[in-house]
């Protein structure tokens, strides 16, 4: 087992110690190469580059592993609660019944937002993607809450992240309500976390909203699929802004923005306006060939780190034929999911790229027929994705090597020249 690379540029030649971690591949650690060597790595896109040191999440892309704090995403799904992830998030452990119970009071009594926070929505029109009031709304969240920015204050860190998991699903809900034109709803401290956004979501003044179990938790479990997920675009811009010093609230803002890409968790929203425009199984044919003629990618489908199954889609998938089956709808949409998959699975263009259903394939449908409207799906995404950012904030920035991230680059511009005046340019 070797500790070190080496490199050779021209005549001379450069030692690179390699760092193990408790699994997982190696890497090499290029901190003081450019110092010595005067050589940038290139690697846009980080293929290649590990870009922090990290005890939260393991992905492994070949075998379709995903473990949290050592956790496998199937067990935790099924056998867990969100709040209990979160806990294991946040603090490394599973908590034991008194820590639970102490977290999830934490948690809860901070599900209000200041009552003035509420005439923030009022500044956006109806018709406002739900993302852009997300974004806005938890960026704003600093001006409400000025006693929880001293990162540096380990007990403020700590009131930032309860918060931010406590207020994600009244915001959320608040972003929903305000789209559809109905009255925001107070969240009841005498419900689970799950159970309390279905009602801030749906629950209307003219009747007593019922509770339905199934849908509860198929919500739970929908968001643990999502808590987090290692290094990911959205995380990696939470990493960075937090190394700047910024405070949680600027950063999640940050994720979300970043989260709202079509080719990250923007998927899921083009992932069923993908199979809404294939509409019937009797298209499907059509709609790959434009796949491979590269005119569109399947939305839904690839991964950078999974070249296998992404283990949450089964899940995903899972989850979807309960609410299907619980709400009694035969969505024609299921089918032609089920297909294009079963067609993606057996085409040579898919299988030389290694791309498989993700956890955005399955979670549109599932949400649609929970009543959420494709706007929502990202917004959903970002609520369950901030424990596992706020999680990776912390470790960021408790770590004592913490430094601001400041990439280079290649440069490949105008090398010096004089200025020229205007008369003289043509
Ligand atoms: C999420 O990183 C995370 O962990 C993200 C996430 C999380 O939990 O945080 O898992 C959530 O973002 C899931 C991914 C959601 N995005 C989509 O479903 C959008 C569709 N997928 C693609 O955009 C793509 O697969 C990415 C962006 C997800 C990954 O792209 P990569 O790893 O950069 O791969 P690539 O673009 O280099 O593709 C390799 C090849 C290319 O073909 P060639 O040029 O080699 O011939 O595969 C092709 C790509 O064109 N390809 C696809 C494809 N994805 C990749 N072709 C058709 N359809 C696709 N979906």
């Amino acid at each position: 087992m070797t500790d070190k690379a080496t490199l050779t540029i021209g005549d001379k030649s450069y030692d690179l110690p390699i760092l193990k971690g408790s699994t997982g591949p190696d890497v090499v650690d290029v901190r003081k190469f450019y110092g010595d060597s005067d050589h940038f790595t290139f690697d846009p896109g980080f293929t290649s580059t590990a870009s922090c040191e990290s005890k939260i999440t393991y992905i492994d892309g070949d075998a379709g592993i995903l473990l949290h704090r050592g956790y496998p995403i199937g067990q935790l799904a099924e056998e867990s609660s969100f709040l209990e992830v979160c806990h294991l998030l946040l603090n490394g452990e599973l908590p034991t019944a008194d820590e639970f119970t102490l977290f999830e009071r934490n948690i809860t009594y901070h599900t209000m937002l200041h009552a003035q926070f509420d005439t923030f929505f009022q500044g956006f029109r109806r018709d406002a993607h739900p993302m852009a009031v997300m974004t806005g709304a938890v960026g704003a969240l600093s001006a409400f809450y000025s006693d929880s920015l001293n990162v540096d204050d380990p007990k403020q860190r700590e009131i930032s992240a309860h918060r931010l998991i406590a207020k994600m699903p009244t915001i959320a809900a608040r972003a929903f309500q305000y789209s559809q034109g109905r009255p925001f709803v107070t969240p009841r401290n005498e419900l689970s976390y799950s159970e309390n956004f279905l009602r801030m979501c749906f629950s209307v003044p003219a009747e007593d909203w019922v509770p339905n179990p199934v849908l509860t938790r198929a919500m739970d479990r929908i968001f643990i699929l999502h808590a987090d997920h290692e290094q990911n675009a959205s995380t990696s811009t939470v990493r960075l802004a937090g190394s700047s010093g910024a405070h949680p609230f600027a950063c999640i803002a940050a994720g979300i923005a970043c989260l709202w890409g079509p080719s990250h968790g923007g998927a899921n929203q083009e992932a069923l306006e993908m199979l809404e425009e294939i509409g019937t199984v009797e298209n499907i044919p059509a709609y790959v060939q434009g796949v491979k003629d590269r005119k569109y990618k399947l939305m839904g489908f690839g991964h950078r780190v999974y070249k296998n199954f992404d283990p949450r889609a089964k899940v995903m998938q899972n989850t979807c034929y309960e609410v299907l089956e619980q709400l009694g709808i035969n969505d024609p949409l299921l089918q032609v999911a089920m297909e294009l998959e079963k067609v993606a699975l057996s085409d040579q263009y898919f299988i030389d790229r290694k791309l498989y259903p993700n956890i955005d394939f399955y979670s549109g449908i599932t949400l649609r027929a929970m009543g959420f409207p494709k706007e929502m799906f990202t917004v959903l995404f970002a609520l369950a994705r901030t424990v596992g950012w706020i999680s990776q904030w912390k470790e960021m920035f408790e770590d004592p090597s913490r430094k601001i991230g400041r990439p280079r680059q290649l440069y490949t511009g105008a090398t010096q020249r004089d200025y020229l005046a205007v008369e003289k340019r043509g």
